[in-house]
């Protein structure tokens, strides 16, 4: 490989862990560089580089050789005498597939080397061969491919500011995830999608036969599945006594309905709470309820999506651009995910992964529980989800603002640009695998420029994410294109009623 300096000695390097060396050759921060021990080859990150020239170090010589008004450069062979210092963090020695600590420091004059790709490869446990290819690693020619299982079965979080490529780092996850061949193993994808935005796979020639779109319209949850206490949890004020009238009302109809009659939906319990003799006020706080309910225009007899439809290999995409209501939104996500966990610990439905854009709405950090509906599911798959192959995936722009709970079980967390500090503090205090100077680099990365920590990966990498292979599907527009469209509907408008009178 290709030799890129010489480790030196100062007053307190090298260490078993660190040491300084010349750079000789292209070294960028964070670049992964290799050298020679008696254990085997030792694996290090460029933490930092200094650059330094012994002319400039004296700032009174400096004032007094340039008040003359000729300039060092005039004066000296300056350029002879910069030179650049890396500073290298030993991540471990790799010999044999085995991977070691480092437990004796280099000596100076060691010679250090750009890291060979396949060793690294190996080293950092990506999985060339079967695992789901995101970019390329910055300053090495080795593309990122992450292994599926270490990447999503202990759940995966991609967290940074709005517009710095979160959702096109998703899409190409999920290219990754609907391209792969059977042989590899497939999983199911549902995609909670509140802008609309992974709708576009289906207008894709590429996917548009892997995918199935639900807008908020469309989607439908079968009444029978709604318990006294799922009643409960979407209203948490309902009484005990009104939960157990509730309760025996919903088992006579799902009596008569295995009997007899089929399916039920919210007006038959409507028309069922009418007729029973229960005490009136009761009945009339409970058919407010079933009234709130039914105004959502969401409950029917039968559920769609059906959980038939979940299949490995394709993806079911929840669209909830086209309602505002926050509540049937989070309905919508907590009974899903509920229906959908369940049938996966009966293994009903194939192993999947479930994708939940702006996860800190569905589940918030610190908001009492009747306005985070859909909280409870999403902490319940982070816990408990591993064991039955029920795959977690968060997405958000505000970390702060996200469940700790939910975010601390996602083992693997990747992180594009973010600035506030109030997220970088909640990043560094749920993020394990993060380092301090890898967190200093978060704010700097440009769009589409990712750091991977945690379980995916021994070690943090920075990753340049690839380009997509599906369509991007438009959906934000920007305020000259709404301003112009605004103004011809309106001058349409004027023209019609005209045209009227
Ligand atoms: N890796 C990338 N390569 C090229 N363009 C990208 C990349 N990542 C993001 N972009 C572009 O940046 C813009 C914002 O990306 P997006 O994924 O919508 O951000 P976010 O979801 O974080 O708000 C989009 O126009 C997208 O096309
Ligand atoms: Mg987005």
């Amino acid at each position: 490989m290709e030799e890129v300096g010489t480790i030196i000695s100062t007053f307190d390097s090298p260490t078993t862990d660190r040491f300084k060396f010349i750079i000789r050759g292209p070294i960028r921060k964070d670049q992964f560089v290799e050298f020679d021990t008696e254990e085997g080859k030792a694996i290090a990150r460029v933490s930092e580089i200094t650059k330094t020239n012994r002319y400039f170090m004296q700032a009174e010589s400096v004032n007094e050789y340039e008040k003359s008004g000729l300039t060092m450069e005039n004066l000296f062979p300056t350029q002879d005498w910069e030179y650049l210092v890396g500073d290298g963090i030993i991540l471990g020695i790799y010999d044999n597939k085995i991977q070691r600590r480092s437990c004796f420091p280099p000596s100076p004059g060691t010679k250090i080397y750009m890291a060979e790709p396949q060793r690294l490869s190996k080293f950092l446990g990506l999985d060339p061969a079967y695992g789901l290819n995101i970019g390329t690693l910055q300053h090495h020619k080795l593309e990122a491919v992450l292994n599926l299982t270490k990447t999503l079965q202990k759940h995966i979080a991609i967290l940074a500011k709005s517009g710095a490529g979160k959702s096109y780092l998703a899409s190409v996850l999920l290219e990754e995830l609907l391209d792969r061949e059977p042989e590899k193993g497939q999983i199911a994808i549902i995609a909670i999608d509140p802008h609309g935005e992974y709708s576009g796979f289906a207008k894709d020639e590429k996917y548009m036969n892997k995918i199935l779109v639900y807008s908020a319209r469309d989607i439908k949850l079968s009444a029978m599945e709604l318990s006294a206490q799922e009643f409960e949890h979407i209203f948490p004020d309902l009484k005990p006594a009104q939960k157990r009238e509730l309760g025996r009302i919903l088992n006579e109809l799902k009596h008569n309905s295995k009997e007899n009659s089929g399916p039920f939906g919210l007006k038959d319990i409507e028309n069922k709470l009418m007729d029973s003799n229960i005490n009136t006020k009761t009945k009339e706080i409970l058919l407010d309820k079933l009234d709130r309910l039914q105004r959502l225009y969401l409950f029917g007899k039968y559920d769609n999506p059906s959980l038939e439809k979940i299949e490995a290999g394709k993806m079911i995409v929840l669209d909830l651009s086209n309602t505002t209501d926050q509540t049937k939104k989070q309905i919508i996500v907590d009974q899903f995910m509920k229906r959908l966990f369940r049938a996966r610990q009966k293994n009903k439905i194939p192993p999947f992964f479930v994708l939940v854009e702006e996860a800190h709405n569905f589940a918030p950090e610190g908001i009492n529980r009747a306005s985070a509906i859909s909280r409870g599911i999403i902490i319940k798959i982070a816990r408990e989800g591993r064991k039955f192959g029920a795959c977690l995936g968060l997405i958000s722009q505000r970390p702060a603002g996200l469940s700790t709970t939910a975010l601390s079980q996602c083992n693997t967390h990747i992180f594009l640009r973010v600035t506030n500090p109030y997220d970088l503090k909640h990043i560094e205090e749920s993020s394990e695998g993060i380092t301090a100077d890898v967190r200093k680099s978060i704010p700097g990365l440009r769009v589409g420029d990712c750091i991977v920590v945690g379980e995916a990966v021994t070690n943090p990498i920075f990753v340049s994410v690839r380009k997509r292979r599906s369509k991007e599907f438009e959906t934000g527009r920007n305020l000259e294109q709404v301003a112009k469209d605004y103004a011809q509907k309106k001058a349409n408008l004027n023209k019609d009623t005209e045209a009227f009178i």
